[in-house]
């Protein structure tokens, strides 16, 4: 549905070449809540700004369904466009024009009647839940509000993605979790495959299903969120990570743990949906001469997928651990022996 091959971007500036993005290679499918997530100046803006046409790649191509987006002529990339929706952060509506005349607007440019506006705008402000805002200007209305404004402008034109640029960044976190619900419920409901653009972990964990992790204009890493969640590579995406999912002890609990590990093991398990970490404990207790002790527990419910993490300590002879080590990997479950 879009696809970037071995794109890259580079700005000429007065302090010399930016490299904006750098052999960014990603495919987002139909359907897909794709994320892109990196700190600021990672070169998110820039890939969104490729995907809309709005910036032409300086080397790599970016496909569009299927449409080379730097190669359009001006008609055809107009026509794309109505194909691609944008919500942005600042809202970005017209302060001197109704709610009514900001979702109006993509309608009015593409000259369609006015009778076929007015119908299509009701409702889509009944569908992101502003049907009696029609009247009221931008000023009158919270953060929240403006960008459900911001929303339904974006999808006027019945497009098939909807691209975010930092849509929630302004936003409190309970406006943001409506928001993101929303965004869920047009995927869901309209079929929009949605690419957002965000710094927040937060949003990652809640609505997408894709996420690709960039860095200094790289891509440094990619895949399905719960992949990423579970098992992250680079210093980063961990840190990322980290921000929503908690998988450490308490420093107090860790200053109270013995320093000796001649009889017993730590270690972090994780497991990502249905196999519970209750079965697993129970059964290396009764199959092998050792003792378990929960040290620390924690579910976190992405969009599709469920990651479990568990701190355990493991007490018994180095023989028993390691036989009870070795039943655990074979289970294909995710385990890290922590040093105190
Ligand atoms: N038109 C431009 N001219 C020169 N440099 C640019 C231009 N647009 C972006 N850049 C530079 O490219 C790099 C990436 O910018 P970009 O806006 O894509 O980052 P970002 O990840 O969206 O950051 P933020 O989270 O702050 O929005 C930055 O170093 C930026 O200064
Ligand atoms: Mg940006």
């Amino acid at each position: 549905m879009i696809q970037l091959l071995d794109v890259s971007k580079t700005f000429e500036s007065k302090a010399g070449k930016v490299h904006a993005l750098k052999h960014v290679n990603m495919t987002i499918e139909e359907g897909d809540v794709f994320g892109v997530i990196g700190f600021s100046g990672a070169g998110k803006s820039t890939l969104i700004r490729l995907v809309n046409g709005l910036e032409k790649p300086t080397n790599g191509r970016v496909f569009v369904k299927g449409q080379e987006m730097g190669e359009l002529p001006k008609s055809h990339l107009r026509k794309m466009r109505k194909e691609i929706g944008m919500v942005f952060q600042q809202f970005n509506l017209l302060n001197a024009k109704t709610v009514y005349a900001n979702v109006a607007m993509p309608l009015v440019l593409d000259k369609i009647p006015k009778q076929d506006i007015q119908k299509r705008v009701m409702r889509l402000l009944e569908y992101v839940g502003l049907e009696d805002k029609a009247d009221a200007y931008p000023n009158e209305l919270s953060g929240g509000q403006k960008q459900r404004v911001g929303i339904a402008r974006a999808l006027a034109t019945n497009p098939s993605i909807l691209l975010c640029d930092e849509a929630t960044s302004a936003l409190d976190p309970k406006t943001t979790l409506s928001i993101l619900e929303l965004l869920k419920k047009i995927n869901h409901e309209l079929n929009i495959t949605i690419l957002i653009i965000t710094h927040e972990m937060n949003v990652i964990k809640n609505i997408c299903n894709k996420v690709a992790v960039m860095e200094d204009g790289a891509v440094i890493e990619e895949g399905k969120v719960i992949d990423v969640f579970g098992n992250p590579q680079k210093e980063v995406t961990k840190d990322f990570v980290k921000t929503v999912i908690d998988d450490t002890l308490p420093e107090g609990m860790m200053k109270k743990l013995k320093r000796d590990r001649s009889n017993s093991s730590i270690l972090r398990l994780k497991t990502i949906g249905d196999y519970g970490k209750n079965a697993l404990l129970s059964e290396i207790n009764k199959e092998f001469d050792i003792t378990t002790h929960i040290l620390f527990a924690s579910v976190s419910e992405l969009r599709e997928n469920t990651l479990s993490i568990v701190i355990v300590e493991i007490e018994g002879t180095p023989i028993e651990r390691e036989r009870a080590l070795a039943h655990i990997q074979s289970k294909g479950i995710l385990y890290e022996r922590m040093e105190l």
